[in-house]
């Protein structure tokens, strides 16, 4: 699937289904695995990846395998668009939900997260595969929120300050981190 803008891909998809999105999940297109990449795609093609409540499903040594191969596969000026658990919300029942291997139950959707990243370790393990790196949502040390405008038709992410419903009467319950990591050079 193709459009004037190339080609756009949701990693580890589940049932998001966006309209010009290629929809992927970890069974047919792993991120720490190159080969699934290079059945499918052609390094250097890709314009948009979105990737919301994926990475902390990975450890840091898969999380920069799989920084280094989405570089290899974007094209010159596109972006990862990462959205993760932050450690920096300051809410303890969130915490308690997204922390490191969840809050206990194997079945629980946290069971499976390996790391739990703030502000400036997500832009670290993305700046080291070569990534410029914009933050879009994050809370800071000092317990504030930052949010930037972004345009969710360049990748939408639920659980976001602006669109989960569970966000109202003037406080948040859930918030994301939020990045573009944007391919500006051709090489790492
Ligand atoms: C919490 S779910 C999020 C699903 C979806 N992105 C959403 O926002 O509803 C985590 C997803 O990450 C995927 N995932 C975990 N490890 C992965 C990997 N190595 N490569 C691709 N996807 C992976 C899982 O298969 C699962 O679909």
């Amino acid at each position: 699937m193709t459009n004037d803008d190339g080609i756009r891909v949701i990693v580890g998809a589940s049932s998001q289904d966006y309209t010009g999105w290629i929809r992927t999940q970890e069974e047919d297109l792993d991120l720490t695995r190159r080969s699934d990449w290079e059945a499918r795609f052609r390094p250097g093609s890709i314009s948009r990846m979105l990737a919301e409540h994926v990475w902390e499903h990975l450890d840091l040594a898969e999380a920069r395998v799989a920084a280094d191969i989405c570089f290899d596969f974007l094209r010159p000026g596109g972006f990862v668009r990462c959205a993760v658990p932050d450690g920096l919300f300051p809410d303890e029942a969130y915490q308690r939900i997204v922390q490191v291997g969840g809050p206990g139950a194997v079945d629980h959707p946290a069971a499976g997260h390996k790391v739990v990243y703030d502000y400036r370790s997500l832009p670290a393990l993305f700046a080291a595969a070569g990534f410029e790196v914009r933050l879009l949502e994050w809370w800071d040390a000092e317990g504030e929120v930052h949010t930037v405008m972004w345009d969710e038709r360049e990748g939408f992410v639920y659980r976001s300050a602006r669109f989960d419903h569970r966000n109202r009467d003037g406080r948040y319950w859930f918030t994301s981190l939020i990045i573009d990591a944007v391919k500006l050079a051709m090489t790492r």
